[in-house]
């Protein structure tokens, strides 16, 4: 069972003037496909903090997965690629591809998510978008081939031929 972190980015939710619903219902929806979920998490719009949070959870591997929600638009305070980008060892721009692709069937506005992917260590970063509905329909888009994923990153699965 792969072990996943939520991280929030929302200064409304992390100061308490909104209640976050995106975090809740992510891990509802991860532990509906047999994930566990080992943290969740909510931080304001800052890039230091969101860097410090994420760099303890791959750094000290307590996450195979990191899933990071909001942050990604074009807000002045939107910072969670920045983030990612700084503390990422390697790339992995086809997870944002896919999501961004799969996304435009619901809304064009889709396009305006700068959400990213990438490795540190033996831990997967996939930035959301912030809405509950984003959140839900990006992880609809990779859902199915992420444990794959996962698995060649921490070397228990190596057959990429497909079923
Ligand atoms: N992707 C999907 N699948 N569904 C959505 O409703 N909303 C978009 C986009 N991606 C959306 C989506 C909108 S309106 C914005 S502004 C951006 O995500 C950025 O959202 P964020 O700043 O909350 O990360």
């Amino acid at each position: 069972m792969y072990r996943v972190a939520i991280l929030v980015a929302s200064d409304s939710a992390y100061e308490g003037t909104r209640e976050d619903k995106s975090g809740p219902i992510l891990k509802e929806f991860m532990e509906s496909k047999g994930f566990e979920v080992v943290s969740l998490q909510v931080c304001s719009d800052t890039k230091e903090m969101l860097e410090d949070v994420m760099k303890d959870i791959c750094d000290n591997n307590k996450a195979d997965l990191l899933l990071t929600s909001g942050g990604t638009g074009l807000s002045m305070r939107d910072c969670m690629p920045e983030a990612t980008t700084t503390i990422a060892h390697r790339m992995v721009p086809g997870v944002g591809e896919a999501m961004r692709q799969y996304s435009m069937q619901f809304t064009k506005r889709a396009m305006f998510s700068r959400a990213i992917a990438a490795t540190r260590y033996e831990t997967l970063i996939i930035n959301l978008p912030g809405s509950p509905k984003a959140v839900i329909e990006c992880m609809e888009a990779i859902i199915d081939e992420l444990a794959h994923g996962l698995g060649i990153m921490l070397g228990t699965e190596r057959n990429c031929a497909r079923k």
